[in-house]
């Protein structure tokens, strides 16, 4: 039974699977961390919004939350950000007490991000009367009951364009005979699905900061591995003659959707962006390959950093051992500025 684009984007089990990574991941994503949190700091805006939140393994949420930033936060994965906020608003270290952000935060209004708050009779505490400690690490509150903020958005951050393939291919590979007609169907989706536009819910030029961390490079993987699920289905996989000889019509066609899903994240960074508001974008730029260990450019990567330069200023460079990114700051703005330093 072939699985819809949706189901394909449901994980099993996902609320453990979310927590997982959050417990196995957190740690590895700490530069990550605190390089968005030191251009956070330096560009001080009041709208912040991160495309690809995943697990929030790389925000610093409680800082956006203590400044009073207005957040929006994007990820097509169903509860995944929602997971990430519960995940990450309890700081618990070194024994102490737990401290819960929204609880604490002098900037927030404590019910509008969660509304189970009720004030602490004790001025002491860091958490509030409902507090519930969830036994399982790591730290949450059960009572936590999400209010209005932070703005969650379950989107698709390429202005629909992954989504729109996702769901049409399915349609396409249905009756087909072989695998070269099933690329050739797919590739001929993937650039008539350029035609359709949608944007995420975010409104236009109103965003001070945009991240998209780790988001870029993961483009390779979702609606690529959807299509060859849908032909294996309906035509077995290929032998590996076969796949020899389809290589190169393979390789097109995860070219076309990378390069596609680039472009119009690109547009939808361009769009949300207020006027000298500025973006974060990391990806990366090597994949380690199975059982070689040999270091591999991420295809189309060179195209990222390519329509980025056509569209913003660079203003930062950053390298780190998982990613290179920067700030880039909307050519819609006032020019010039300070140029920000890792
Ligand atoms: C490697 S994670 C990024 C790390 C994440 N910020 C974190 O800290 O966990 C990439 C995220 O981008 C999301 N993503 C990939 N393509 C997307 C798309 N087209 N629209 C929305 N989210 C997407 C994935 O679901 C995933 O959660």
């Amino acid at each position: 039974m072939v699985t819809t684009w949706e189901n394909y984007l449901t994980r099993p089990d996902a609320a453990r699977a979310h927590r997982d990574c959050h417990l196995r991941c957190r740690r590895t994503f700490e530069n990550q961390r605190d390089c968005i949190r030191r251009i956070f700091e330096t560009t001080r805006p009041k709208v912040v919004a991160c495309l690809g939140a995943g697990v929030l393994n790389d925000l610093p949420y409680r800082a956006f939350v203590e400044s009073g930033a207005t957040v929006h936060l994007v990820d097509w994965l169903p509860g995944v950000v929602e997971s990430g906020v519960a995940h990450s608003i309890i700081r618990h270290t070194g024994g102490g007490p737990p401290q819960c952000v929204y609880c604490l935060c002098p900037e927030a209004d404590p019910l509008a991000y969660c509304s189970n708050y009720r004030k602490s009779r004790t001025s002491a505490q860091g958490v509030c009367d409902r507090f519930a400690p969830d036994a399982r690490e790591p730290l949450t509150c059960l009572a936590f009951h999400k209010g209005n903020f932070p703005f969650i958005y379950q989107q698709d951050v390429t202005g629909g364009y992954a989504s729109a393939f996702g769901r049409g291919v399915c349609g396409e590979v249905r009756t087909v005979t072989s695998w070269r007609q099933a690329l050739r169907r797919a590739g001929a989706l993937a650039n008539r699905v350029k035609r359709q536009r949608t944007t995420m819910d975010i409104p236009d030029a109103s965003v001070d900061l945009v991240t998209s961390s780790m988001v870029v490079s993961q483009f390779e993987h979702e609606p690529y591995g959807y299509f060859s699920k849908q032909a294996a289905a309906v035509l077995g996989p290929p032998s590996p003659g076969e796949e020899n000889r389809l290589r190169p019509a393979m390789e097109a066609l995860r070219s076309t959707l990378l390069a596609n899903q680039i472009e119009r994240h690109c547009d939808e960074i361009e769009r949300i962006l207020a006027p000298g508001g500025h973006c974060f974008m990391a990806f990366e730029m090597f994949h380690v390959e199975d059982g070689t260990g040999r270091w591999l450019l991420v295809r189309e990567m060179h195209g990222a950093l390519g329509r980025d330069r056509a569209a913003f200023r660079f203003q930062l460079r950053h390298t780190s051992p998982i990613g290179l990114g920067g700030p880039v700051r909307n050519p819609r703005g006032p020019v010039g500025g300070p140029t920000l330093r890792a």
